[in-house]
């Protein structure tokens, strides 16, 4: 069988990766040399908020630091990069895929598919998402913290690779609608800047009313943007995604009712966005936020509550803060909200 590849070997990579190569499909994983050096030493371990835990030893993959080194023959790679990557990816991978290679776009964001099926004319390119969190807590150690099921484009080609994601533990859900299903996810992850802005782990910051207030703000917002656009959503968690914005404002005591699966994240877990910004690395707050601003500008409207979160961030970038109380961002964005003409 050729191995699978995965283009950005990070957490995202790493767990999809570690858990198809834990269950006996070929893998061949493309990541920076320092990983590969950590996952030389242990393998990939991988695990789950419900107590799942696998491991791939160093013989059950292949790693290379880039596609010049020992690229194999593959029928399936999965781009697992930041959205600032994509058109690097598509671009590095261009030379070395055979027409009709399936290539499939596990990342947030809306157009990240397009961007590489641009770069990749010669293939099948299909949009997928990762609903779940996933944090590196090194060592080879990639765990995810939150509840999901893999989504992907509806298409004959997932055919070659269902069997692999279902031996994995990792069934893809086909989906007929991804546009929806990408603004849905973009929803959710509205709360990625305020989690980076707050500096606290997800279950803290989501247990505290005024930071799930200033996460409605900027997602009310946005649903306002998609219907005047009529761009549908999908049900991609236990609730419809327009419904997101009251449950979160409910008090505290309601919401660890209502909002128990939302809250069912491990104490540890932050988003993406605070480990970029941890690591010194640009975020991924263009292809989110950024999103709602474009499509505002494309109505001849404005979105001022996802604007502000894109200039605390970019401030934050640049070593501003990052320990916001749930209180002060809601008077930021409230001030922002209602300063707009
Ligand atoms: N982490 C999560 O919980 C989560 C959940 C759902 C969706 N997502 C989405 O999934 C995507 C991937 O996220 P992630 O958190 O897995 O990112 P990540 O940890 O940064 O992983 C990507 C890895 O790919 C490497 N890379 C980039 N370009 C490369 C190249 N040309 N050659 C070799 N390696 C390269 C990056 O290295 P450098 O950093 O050095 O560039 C990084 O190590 C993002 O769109 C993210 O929003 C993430």
């Amino acid at each position: 069988m050729k191995p699978l590849v995965i283009f950005g070997a990070g957490s995202i990579g790493c767990y999809i990766g570690g858990r198809l190569a834990a269950s006996g499909t070929a893998v061949h994983l493309v990541g920076r040399p320092a990983l590969g050096e950590t996952l030389d030493e242990h393998g990939i371990q991988t695990s789950d908020h419900l107590g799942g835990r696998w491991h791939a030893r160093r013989d059950q993959f292949r790693y290379a630091s880039d596609v010049s080194d020992d690229f194999p023959a593959t029928d399936v790679v999965l781009v697992c990069v930041k959205s600032a990557a994509t058109a690097e990816a598509g671009a590095a991978l261009a030379d070395v895929l055979a027409p009709g290679t399936l290539v499939i776009s596990f990342q947030n964001g809306l157009h990240n598919a397009e961007v590489l099926a641009q770069a990749l004319p010669h293939c099948e390119v299909l949009t997928g998402m990762v609903p779940f969190n996933v944090v590196n807590q090194g060592q080879g150690h990639f765990h995810q913290g939150s509840q999901g099921q893999l989504e992907v484009q509806q298409a004959t080609a997932i055919a070659r690779i269902g069997a692999a994601f279902d031996a994995a533990g990792l069934t893809l859900q086909q989906h007929p609608d991804m546009a929806a299903v990408l603004w849905s996810k973009l929803i959710l992850n509205l709360n990625n800047p305020i989690n980076a802005l707050a500096g606290i782990p997800l279950k803290t910051e989501l247990s505290q009313r005024s930071y799930r207030r200033a996460l409605a703000l900027a997602q009310i917002e946005t649903l306002r943007l998609l219907e005047q656009a009529n761009i549908a959503t999908a049900k991609i968690i236990a609730l419809p995604t327009p419904w997101l914005p009251h449950a979160l404002s409910v008090p505290d005591w309601l919401f660890r009712i209502l909002g128990g699966k939302m809250l069912a994240i491990d104490p540890q877990a932050r988003s993406s966005m605070w480990e970029d910004l941890e690591r010194g690395r640009r975020t991924e707050i263009d292809w989110i936020n950024g999103e709602v601003v474009r499509l505002a500008e494309s109505l001849g409207q404005q979105a001022p509550v996802n604007r502000m979160l894109i200039q605390l961030i970019r401030e934050a970038e640049q070593g501003g803060r990052r320990d916001w109380s749930g209180d002060e961002l809601l008077a930021v964005l409230r001030c922002a909200a209602t300063a707009a003409p």
